[in-house]
C-alpha cells in the first residue's frame, strides 16, 4: 500500500509517496515522520463477530463502503432447544468461522493480503462463542501479518450508524438486544458515558421468551421468525390492545435504568390465565395471543421511550449537546421492531432530536459493525496492535461494562418528566384509549 507522507531529512521537508516497508524502516534512512500519513487509497478491515449465536464476517473500506460479508446464523438450531446452549454455539462457531471468512472475502472479491488489519470482537459475550472468534482472528492476523483490532460488542454496535451517515460525536445512543438495554452518550470512538442499562432482562430475551411461551411458532406464518419479530408481527393483527393491562414500571425511580422482570411475569400470567380459561392444551395457542402481544409490546415500548425521554432531559438539563445538534441513535437486533422506531421517532421530535436508526439489517448481529469500529479506531490509531506477542496475550471478556458509569448524574439529577404520550399517535385509529 502506498501512504503519501511528509518527511524531514536533516532540515529539508520531503512531500513524497512511500510503502509500508520504507515506512517501517525510516529511522534507518535518518528520516522522520513530520506529518500524519494520508492514505492514498482506503484502508481495508476485516471485522469477525461471534459473541453469541452468529458466526459474521465483514469487510469494509474506511469510506463506509461494504466491501463483503458473510454470516452463518445459528437461530434455527437454538430455536428447536429452546434457547441458547454454549456448547452447541461454540461447536456450531467452529464449524463455521473459517467458511464464513472466505465466503466474506470471496464476496469482496478480496485474500487476506489485501487487507489491512483484523478487527474482532473480544468482549461482552458467551464466553466460549467469543473464544472461537478470538482465537481465529488472532490466527488470521499471525498467518497474515496483520494488525488486530480487538472490538467492545456494545461500542461497535453503538458506532454503526456512522457508516452510513454523517454523525457526529457526541449523540446519545439506545442500544436494544437479546442480551442488553442500555442508554449511553457516544463522546468519541472510545469514550462513552453509560447513563442507564437493564436491571434484570433485555428486551429482546423476553421478545423470546414470551414468543415461546405463547407457541407462536407453531402457527406456520411465526415458525421461522425470531422471537421479537414473532411478537410484532403477531402484535400488528390485533384488534383490542387494551383487552390485557400492563403495569407502568419503575415510576418512582428518577434514573435512566430499564426493568422488564415484571412486564414478564405479568404476561406470562395472562398466557397461563387464558391457557386454563380456554382449555388449551399441547401445541395449541391462546385464542387472544394477537391482542396480548400488541399489549406486551406497548407496554415495553412505552417503558423503553420514558427511560429514553429522561436521558434526553438529563443531556438538555445539563447542557451535554450543544442545542442545535442532538442526534439519538438505536441500534441492536429489538431497533429492528418499527413499532419501536416509530415511538421512538415521536419521543425524539417532541424533544428536538434528530433520530437516526440504523439500518435493520445492521441492527442484528453482524461481521460489518465489527469491521466499522475497526476502521472508527485505525483511522485514530487507537487499540491496533501490531506486535504479535501482545495480539496473543489478548484475553476475552465475558462481561464488560460500556465506558464510564454516569448512572449516578442522572440519579442525582432528580428529574421528574412529564411523559409525552405515544399511544393515540401510534394508534390514530383509536385501537387504544
Ligand atoms: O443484537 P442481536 O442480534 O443479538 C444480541 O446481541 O442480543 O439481537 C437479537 C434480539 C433477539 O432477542 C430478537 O428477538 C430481537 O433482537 N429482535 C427483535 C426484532 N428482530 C429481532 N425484537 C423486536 N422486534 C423485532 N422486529
Ligand atoms: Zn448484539
Amino acid at each position: 500500500m502506498a501512504y503519501n507522507v511528509v518527511l524531514l531529512y536533516g532540515k529539508y521537508l520531503y512531500k513524497h509517496s512511500i510503502n509500508n516497508n520504507i515506512l517501517s524502516d525510516l529511522h534507518k534512512h535518518n528520516l522522520k515522520l513530520v506529518q500524519n500519513f494520508v492514505h492514498s487509497k482506503p484502508a481495508i478491515i476485516l471485522g469477525i463477530e461471534s459473541s453469541c449465536d452468529d458466526t459474521a464476517c465483514g469487510i469494509v473500506d474506511s469510506n463506509g463502503t461494504i466491501l463483503g460479508e458473510a454470516i452463518s446464523s445459528q437461530y434455527l438450531t437454538h430455536l428447536n432447544f429452546g434457547g441458547i446452549i454454549p456448547s452447541f454455539a461454540r461447536i456450531l462457531h467452529r464449524n463455521n468461522i473459517t467458511k464464513t471468512c472466505e465466503n466474506a472475502l470471496k464476496a469482496a472479491n478480496l485474500k487476506l493480503k489485501d487487507i489491512d488489519a483484523i478487527a474482532t470482537t473480544v468482549k461482552p459475550g458467551l464466553p466460549l462463542s467469543l473464544k472461537v472468534g478470538a482465537q481465529f482472528g488472532k490466527y488470521l492476523a499471525k498467518i497474515g501479518e496483520k494488525p488486530f483490532i480487538p472490538i467492545h460488542h456494545m461500542e461497535a454496535h453503538a458506532l454503526t450508524a456512522r457508516m452510513s451517515k454523517k454523525i457526529d460525536y457526541p449523540y446519545l445512543v439506545l442500544l436494544v438486544s437479546g442480551a442488553h438495554c442500555l442508554l449511553a452518550i457516544v463522546k468519541n470512538v472510545n469514550k462513552f458515558y453509560l447513563l442507564g442499562t437493564s436491571i434484570n432482562n433485555a428486551p429482546g430475551e423476553m421478545f423470546d421468551k414470551i414468543a415461546r411461551k405463547l407457541k407462536l411458532r407453531n402457527i406456520p406464518e411465526f415458525s421461522t421468525l425470531n422471537g421479537g419479530l414473532a411478537i410484532e408481527t403477531a402484535a400488528s393483527k390485533a384488534s383490542n390492545v387494551d383487552q390485557f393491562l400492563f403495569p407502568p414500571i419503575l415510576t418512582k425511580y428518577y434514573d435512566c435504568n430499564f426493568s422488564f422482570a415484571a412486564l414478564f411475569s405479568v404476561c406470562d400470567m395472562y398466557i397461563e390465565l387464558e391457557e386454563k380459561k380456554h382449555n388449551i392444551i399441547g401445541d395449541a395457542v391462546i385464542p387472544d395471543a394477537y391482542n396480548l402481544c400488541a399489549a406486551f409490546q406497548l407496554a415495553t415500548v412505552k417503558h423503553i421511550c420514558q427511560r429514553t425521554q429522561r436521558a434526553m432531559e438529563f443531556i438538555n438539563k445539563m447542557s451535554l449537546f450543544p442545542e442545535n445538534k442532538r442526534t439519538w441513535v438505536v441500534s441492536g437486533g429489538v431497533a429492528c421492531n418499527n413499532f419501536l422506531a416509530k415511538a421512538l421517532n415521536i419521543v425524539c421530535t417532541e424533544l428536538g432530536y434528530n433520530f437516526v436508526r440504523t439500518p435493520p439489517k445492521l441492527c442484528t448481529d453482524n461481521g460489518i459493525m465489527i469491521a466499522w469500529n475497526g476502521v472508527e479506531k485505525w483511522i485514530r490509531d487507537i487499540d491496533v496492535i501490531k506486535d504479535p506477542n501482545e495480539i496473543e496475550n489478548i484475553e476475552i471478556e465475558s462481561t464488560a461494562p460500556l465506558g464510564e458509569n454516569w448512572m449516578k448524574k442522572v440519579e442525582e439529577a432528580n428529574l421528574k418528566c412529564k411523559w409525552i404520550k405515544i399511544s393515540r399517535k401510534l394508534f390514530p385509529n383509536n385501537l387504544t384509549k
